[in-house]
């Protein structure tokens, strides 16, 4: 009987190791050894850990489980799929939250063993790099485009686009560069992809490889995701033990050489200029651009940077084609995003829906409202730099060009849920204080700018010359939009000015005063 336990970072937290050891122990004491398989993890991470049994017809799921619940679900049939005791959820596909899902991007996820090629192979692993092969540069960057895949990083730019302009550049090397330095709070959907479904990130880099003409790959990877390192590291020596990477991709000639680096915890690494600068082993400064890292990137050559997502995406456009993923979406904004629910959410998990749901439907529908069971009040979609939304924002479609207009970012997916008792004006402090710590220095708007914000929100509080100060503050945040050489001061702002715009209030009372 096989049974699985996933072995990614939040499961291991919450005791996974454990949960198995004691599986394994208690089912042989049973008479009844299992087979154990470590899966990746489904995302589903209020149920982790999860585990699931195989039955003749399919795969049943009981979670969360502890180690103290083993002995107990052995007793009541957990081997059998008996849905009797009070963890057992029934057929894992019928879970609600997974099954209303459009998983694309993360269809192996917890399904495979992360490492097992194998079992890639056999979930459609590697299609899209042998059609790849058959095809020329401008084709694979053609179905890229048609595809209308954007940068899942955040900044939306078209990914075949920016593949054009490395096709375009001649030079005598190229790169692939994935920005994996997840940076943003609340986001965990790199991490669940690298660590659970690592073939596909390496699909999508050598893919992108062959489109470009680059033969050489880094991922990039943050230094606080070391799992994701070790898995990444496994699964490319077994690639390449395979033929999937090195000199002689599958005998076609073409190569394709990647290696993982370790960032050092700067988040303004994750901006692509300094993330460059730190891979050559440089203080992660941000360069001015022009030039794009497209035409002069890691060592003065053209490279293509993106995250892992985008990349991540790019196996199943060239196996399924571009019209299968662009078929999902709308406007503009085509395919699937990886949203990610997080902070004070009953439910938190990885939901990833065709553009053009809404908040109101994840908050509730999947998160099943706030874990303090208080009332919802603010959510903030995109990561730190990206603006809070009340609720009346909640029910306009999730896309790119709706948030755009109200001022706020999808980013790279990331959902903060905060309940009633958040102070809104401690929030914008906090905005501040982070552009603050994480700035690179290089320019003056954001260096000063950030230190200047958090003195100036705390006058506001202290109800020092307030008025006076919230203009000051409003000053200071349109010179950081207007003046900042990167996205980190440009947009730190966003965050500010939109609880200053919905939640007016909490700037007129005392710092950690009653509402
Ligand atoms: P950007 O708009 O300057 O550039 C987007 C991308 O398109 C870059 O890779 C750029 O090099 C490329 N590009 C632009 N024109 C091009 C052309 N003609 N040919 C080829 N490539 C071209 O945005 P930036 O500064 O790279 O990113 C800002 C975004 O990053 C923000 O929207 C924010 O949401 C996101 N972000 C994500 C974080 C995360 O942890 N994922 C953390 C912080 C910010
Ligand atoms: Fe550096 Fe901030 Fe200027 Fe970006 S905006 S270049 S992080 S100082």
């Amino acid at each position: 009987i096989r049974v699985f336990v996933p072995r990614d970072t939040t499961a291991l937290s919450l005791g996974a190791d454990t949960v198995a050891s004691r599986l394994e122990k208690e089912a042989a004491a049973r008479g009844q050894p299992i087979t154990l398989v470590r899966n990746g993890s489904r995302g589903l991470a209020w149920l982790e850990p999860l585990v699931e049994v195989e039955t003749p017809i399919g795969r049943f799921a009981y979670g969360p489980v502890t180690p103290g619940d083993v002995a107990a679900l052995l007793d009541n049939g957990l081997l059998e799929g008996s849905v009797s005791h009070p963890l057992a959820l029934g057929p894992t596909e019928e879970i609600d939250y997974l099954a209303r899902q459009q998983r694309l991007t993360f269809a192996r996820i917890g399904i495979t063993d992360p490492l097992s090629i194998d079992d890639y192979r056999a979930h459609s692993g590697f299609c899209g790099l042998e059609a790849a092969l058959q095809r020329e540069p401008q084709d694979i960057v053609e179905e890229v485009k048609a595809s209308g895949l954007r940068g899942r990083g955040g900044a939306a730019f078209p990914t075949g686009i920016k593949w054009q302009t490395v096709l375009d550049t001649p030079a005598d090397q190229k790169y692939i560069v994935c920005n994996a330095d997840e940076g943003d709070s609340g986001t965990f959907a790199d991490r669940l992809a690298m660590e659970c479904d690592p073939y596909m990130l390496i699909e999508g880099m050598t893919i992108a490889g062959l489109a470009v003409g680059a033969t050489q790959g880094y991922i990039y990877l943050r230094s606080e995701y070391p799992l994701a390192k070790e898995i990444l590291d496994e699964a490319i020596r077994r690639a390449e033990s395979a033929g999937y990477l090195g000199g002689d991709l599958l005998g076609s000639g073409h190569a394709f050489h990647l290696e993982v680096r370790l960032g050092a915890g700067a988040y303004i690494c994750g901006e692509e200029t300094s993330l460059l600068e730190s891979l050559e082993g440089k203080r992660g400064l941000v360069r001015f651009k022009p030039p794009l890292p497209a035409i002069e990137g890691l060592f003065g050559r053209p490279t293509v940077v993106n995250n892992v997502l985008s990349l991540a995406a790019v196996p199943f456009i060239l196996a399924e084609g571009a019209e299968a993923y662009a078929n999902h979406g709308m406007g503009r904004s085509r395919g699937t995003l990886a949203l990610q629910l997080a902070g004070n959410v009953k439910r938190g998990g990885l939901v990833e829906l065709a553009f053009g749901t809404t908040l109101r439907t994840l908050m509730e529908d999947f998160g099943g409202g706030t874990a303090s069971g208080r009332p919802l009040r603010a959510v903030q979609v995109g990561g730190p730099l990206c603006a809070y939304l009340p609720e009346s924002q909640w029910d306009m479609p999730l896309d790119y060009e709706t948030f755009a207009e109200v001022g706020a970012g999808v980013g790279h997916g990331g959902v903060v849920v905060f309940d009633d008792s958040v102070d809104m004006a401690e929030q914008a402090r906090f905005s501040m204080e982070f552009c603050k710590v994480e700035s690179c220095g290089k320019c003056t708007p954001c260096r000063i700018g950030s230190t200047r914000g958090v003195e100036v929100i705390d006058r506001i509080r202290a109800n020092d010359n307030r008025d006076a100060n919230l203009t000051l503050l409003h000053d200071l945040c349109e010179t950081m939009v207007d003046g900042s050489l990167c996205a980190m001061g440009g947009m730190t702002p966003f965050p500010v000015q939109s609880a200053l715009k919905h939640f007016p209030g909490d700037f007129q009372r005392p710092a950690n005063g009653d509402r």
